[in-house]
């Protein structure tokens, strides 16, 4: 089932997907979190640092998966998914780094890595919160267009568009990593919960797809109508074509 909250804007999405995130924090024991990166989560974390400052929320028994990384980024490059979760989140709560795993996009052998990775989730048991966002193509993690719905962990080749809409974050468009590490579909779809937090005009023809449109593996977004227990959070930028 998948359940709308609709909210003004970006702020008041993030407020309300911290508020989610926190509260199964606090419910469950051992509780494992899957984690998204992008800007659309940013105020999600800036909102959980204020609560950890202000005591409301403790990492200490927290484990995280993250969805991707880029291929080819050492892991403290200014630009890979690791460093941005170190300085987005991690460095700012008692999080024990030794649980927080992302899938090494500088590993020699990538097939291995990724098999390695998705093992790893497995033993954790199930994800009992992912955080999702979705891009401008319905890609969720790195799952481009035409990608299986029964992907696990894999290599993707990127597209020119998630390429270009990135690019913001490096000194130019070719300094994009070409490939990426992402956790699969089915992967993302065992999530005992999803939380997938949509803001602004840019994703409005997304969202219109996503609520209007057939579940297909052209538009990735459209399986989560399939899963038990999906949060949308969108603000009105999002919602005008909807
Ligand atoms: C990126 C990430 C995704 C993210 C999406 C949307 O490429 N790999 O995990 O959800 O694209 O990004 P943004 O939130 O910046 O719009």
């Amino acid at each position: 089932m998948m359940e709308f909250i609709k909210v003004n804007d970006y702020q008041a999405m993030s407020e309300r997907a911290c508020s989610i995130m926190i509260e199964t924090i606090n419910r469950i024991k051992n509780p494992v979190l899957g984690l998204a990166t992008g800007s659309t989560p940013e105020g999600l974390y800036q909102k959980i640092i204020e609560k950890f400052n202000e005591g409301k929320v403790s990492f200490q028994d927290v484990t995280t998966f993250n969805l991707d990384e880029y291929v080819g980024l050492d892991r403290e490059d200014v630009n890979s998914y690791y460093r941005y979760m170190k300085e987005k989140l991690f460095n700012h709560v008692d999080i024990k780094l030794e649980r927080v795993h992302l899938p090494n996009g500088a590993a020699a052998d990538l097939e291995a890595e990724c098999q390695r990775y998705e093992k790893q989730i497995r033993q954790a048991g199930k994800i009992d919160l992912q955080i999702l966002g979705m891009g401008i193509n319905g890609h969720i993690g790195f799952n481009e267009p035409g990608t299986p719905f029964s992907s696990r962990t894999h290599v993707v080749e990127l597209e020119a568009s998630t390429r270009e809409a990135n690019s913001r974050f490096f000194p130019t468009l070719d300094d994009v990593p070409t490939q990426a590490l992402t956790m699969g579909i089915a992967t993302i779809m065992e999530s005992k919960e999803i939380l997938l937090l949509v803001s602004g005009e840019q994703k409005a023809e997304a969202i219109a797809r996503l609520t209007d449109g057939d579940i297909s593996e052209d538009f990735p977004a459209s399986i989560l109508r399939n899963h038990p227990n999906v949060t949308v959070i969108v603000d009105e930028g999002a919602m005008v074509l909807a």
